[in-house]
């Protein structure tokens, strides 16, 4: 049988080249000892050096040149580096060794015992080399080297071996890397077919009797349906079954009912493969006149596009943090990922299986001609179709996923003779590894990739940034499905107002924040109304894609001209996962949950007898507003205007005390009430954990939010206190953040200042080590905290 084991502890890591590494002998005692997924850069320190680059441009007829800092972070994620792990093996002859890496960034070199067994340049990729002819008995070494190039991505790309490396020991008949291949081509409530491929290999050398069981396993974990075939295989054979189950569970956003096929493969009556794979059944739909629909229902995207990195645990992949982020972004009422602009860490698909979420997978951000100096262009023409089976043999089974995207704003769309060319190049590819869904691309110079063709190529229209087009594209190319695949792209900084408020386009501001009043946004992009209204206006258009769901690091969209600045404004959540106002908005228009959200805070020192703009995002067309009792008046939204359609806005008189909205039903009732109250002195400090037991598994993660309090329990919008944390008991700090885009502080430590009166820290449990764990946090002229939480 196989036996997989992730190789997460132990390893040796050291910056720099050292050619004789990848030998046995070569002596890394000095060397850090690291855990992977690591992504050496996350550690920082942060400096302006680590990714500056000179921009040129001509403006008004004069050549110009500024600096940009921060594009990629401003992380120490450049260079080369190596790693080491010794593994301890028993070698049979007749044994398989294969080694599995799910993402290295990048230019990766995998030697095994001194001898190279692949290089992989894409970090994004997975992909898997056979070690066999190179293992020995007793100790063995894994040796990896990186070369990561710089000013080679747009954002954070994180650095090193930042996702799960496996090592899978298999018998010489066994299933192939990512060998079988699941669809179900007829599904109705009575019956579904599941038309399953599963390709064997046989490394014996001979022509072998192989017999193959394959049994459907219900959600609930019993065996639904079985087959049974016999064939002689010489090196390699694809197996096809049709196995029919009655009365299926189908899979989709609000019952994600997950089946498996559990394939048993059988030598002269020996099992000697087993291998499972997970599966939905579920049909998806996309009509250019009534949008999408998921098991036959209408369904509209309410999406958003993530990036991968994980805020201050950086790109090192971590299940439960991404469950954390899926979990507020399903409380928003999200239903839909898009992997911007690259394939994920296969965890984020498992999870958007079992927790519903459809999504977009999305294989680059470049082809031929490139966004920066070290990109994927340099990479395109020897590796794309390579990256791109990658991509779609690894994830071809998730029910979630719903499309491939070829590209995002891939500069070919301008090119009339070989964007379109490429484009098929891709579509054909991606035709070939799975023809059951659609292929899309996210579509920015939208007139150019009309006239040239490039559009035609696609199955399904994604639009970045086009929401007053939709009409016109809609008439012009009858009969294709479209959706926004990026959107919005409103900018805000956690708990920054500025007054007045108004729309403030491309504004920069001297304290290098954006206001949080979610009218701010870049030259290019919208605030949400203007897309919620298109998206209204429009109902062939399948749903959005707000760019971004959370802030990640990297892209300091304004300021990349202004050091501190170092990463996204973007996010409807921020870096450190605590939401921004715009949150509510979205959760008032996408989430059954009722959503009566206040902005801003109520603690103006300085503002008594000023007026002061308020908004409402409301689940509820009416809402009334009263400062200390007096009433400001009931505003109802207004469905022709643009910014009273989706939020209300009041002016009225700051007074200390408390500002409550109450929102009435559509017959006058009043249904929910929210109250601000004016924040006192800092005075305490409240521990609120996401959840209160974790897996003593040496991965599972405990977020906590820190809240400055004032004696009465009103968080302190301008709590600024530094906070120190200790822990008793069998846990460790994975990081801390506080969301605040200009923070110079060290993500990985045991401190930090409160932004707005709020941070967070992360605490990651110890394998093996179970018991109570004590977090504590301290801050001077403030009341302690103290929670206990378990590892179990
Ligand atoms: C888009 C791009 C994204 C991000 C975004 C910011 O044009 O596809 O990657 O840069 O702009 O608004």
């Amino acid at each position: 049988m196989r036996e997989g084991k992730i190789l997460r502890y132990g390893w040796r890591f050291q910056k720099g080249d050292f050619p004789d590494a990848c030998n046995i002998e070569f002596d890394d005692s000095k060397w850090e000892t690291v855990r992977v997924p690591h992504d050496w850069a996350i550690s920082g320190p942060f400096d302006q050096e680590n990714d500056s680059k000179i921009i040129s441009f001509v403006e008004k007829g004069e050549k110009k040149q500024v600096k940009w800092t921060g594009e990629t972070g401003g992380l120490p994620h450049a260079g080369k580096a190596w790693y080491r792990l010794e593994i301890n093996l028993e070698k049979k002859e007749s044994k398989r060794f294969r080694i599995e890496f799910d993402g290295v960034m990048n230019h990766s070199k995998i030697f095994w015992n001194g001898n190279l067994a692949g290089f992989w340049p894409y970090g994004y990729s997975s992909f898997a080399f056979d070690v066999t002819d190179y293992v020995k008995n007793g100790k063995n070494v894994l040796a990896v080297f990186v070369d990561n190039k710089e000013h080679a991505s747009r954002w954070y790309p994180g650095a090193g071996i930042y996702r799960n490396v496996r090592l899978v020991i298999m018998n010489p008949v066994h299933v192939s890397h990512w060998g079988t291949y699941i669809t179900t081509p007829s599904v109705n409530s009575e019956q579904a077919t599941i038309n399953i491929k599963t390709e064997i290999e046989n490394h014996t050398g001979k022509k072998i009797p192989v017999e193959l069981e394959t049994h459907i396993i219900s959600p609930e974990g019993k065996i639904v349906a079985s087959k049974t075939n016999n064939q002689i295989v010489e090196e390699k054979f694809i197996f096809e079954n049709h196995i029919d189950i009655a009365s299926p569970a189908l899979w989709s956003v609000e019952s994600p009912n997950l089946y498996t096929a559990k394939t048993v493969v059988k030598v002269n009556g020996e099992n000697v493969d087993c291998y499972e794979t997970r599966f939905g059944i579920r049909t998806i739909k996309f009509d250019s006149e009534y949008g999408f629909f998921l098991n036959e229902k209408p369904m509209k995207f309410k999406g958003v596009c993530l990036h991968h990195d994980l805020g201050a645990l950086g790109t090192a992949i971590n299940k439960a943090a991404i469950k954390r982020q899926l979990n507020i972004l399903k409380e928003m009422g999200c239903n839909a990922i898009r992997t911007s602009h690259n394939p994920p860490a296969p965890e984020l698909l498992e999870l958007a299986d079992e927790m519903g979420f459809l999504v977009i997978d999305e294989a680059f951000d470049e082809w031929k001609i490139p966004k920066g100096k070290n990109g994927y262009n340099l990479l395109f023409d020897q590796w794309a179709e390579k990256d791109l089976r990658a991509m779609i043999k690894r994830d071809r089974n998730h029910p979630c996923v719903i499309m491939w995207s070829i590209g995002n704003e891939i500069p070919e769309q301008k090119d009339p003779y070989n964007g379109a060319k490429i484009a098929k190049f891709l579509y054909d590819i991606c035709k070939s590894e799975d023809p059951t869904r659609p292929v899309t691309s996210a579509i920015n110079i939208w007139e150019d990739a009309i006239k040239n063709g490039f559009v035609n190529i696609l199955d399904v229209i994604g639009w970045n940034y086009a929401p007053c087009n939709y009409g016109r594209y809609h008439q012009l190319l009858k009969g294709k499905p479209m959706f926004g695949s990026e959107t919005a792209s409103c900018i805000s900084t956690r708990g920054e107002y500025y007054f007045p408020v108004e729309e403030e386009p491309g504004l920069k501001r001297s304290t290098l924040q954006v206001n949080s009043f979610d009218l701010s946004y870049p030259e290019w992009a919208n605030i949400p109304d203007v897309e919620f209204r298109a998206q209204d206006d429009h109902p062939f258009i399948m749903g959005e894609f707000v760019w971004t769901g959370f802030d990640y690091l990297g892209e300091p969209t304004p300021y990349f001209e202004e050091w501190p600045s170092r990463s996204s404004y973007f996010g409807i959540v921020d870096l450190a996962g605590i939401p921004k106002d715009r949150y509510y908005l979205y959760q008032s228009r996408w989430a059954d949950k009722k959503t009566l959200h206040i902005v801003p805070h109520w603690t103006w020192h300085g503002y008594e007898g000023k007026m002061i703009t308020v908004q409402c995002y409301s689940s509820w067309d009416i809402v009334e507003i009263f400062v200390n009792g007096k009433s400001y008046g009931i505003k109802k939204k207004l469905p022709k205007s643009l910014l009273n359609r989706y939020r209300l806005i009041w002016n009225v008189v700051y007074q200390p005390g408390e500002l409550k909205a109450i929102a009435y039903d559509n017959d006058g009732n009043p249904v929910k009430e929210t109250i601000v109250k004016t924040a006192g002195k800092p005075s305490q400090i409240r521990l609120i954990p996401d959840k209160k037991t974790m897996k003593a598994d040496g991965d599972d993660m405990i977020f906590v939010c820190v809240e400055i309090l004032d004696e009465k329990d009103v968080v302190c919008p301008d709590g600024e206190n530094l906070v120190y944390f200790y822990i008793e008991g069998p846990a460790e700090i994975a990081g801390v953040d506080n969301g605040n885009p200009i923070s110079l502080e060290p993500f990985q430590t045991n401190y930090r200042k409160a932004f707005h009166g709020k941070c967070t820290v992360i605490l990651r449990s110890i394998e093996g080590k179970k018991g109570t764990i004590k977090l504590v946090a301290q801050s001077r002229s403030l009341k302690e905290a103290e929670i206990k939480l378990e590892s179990t």
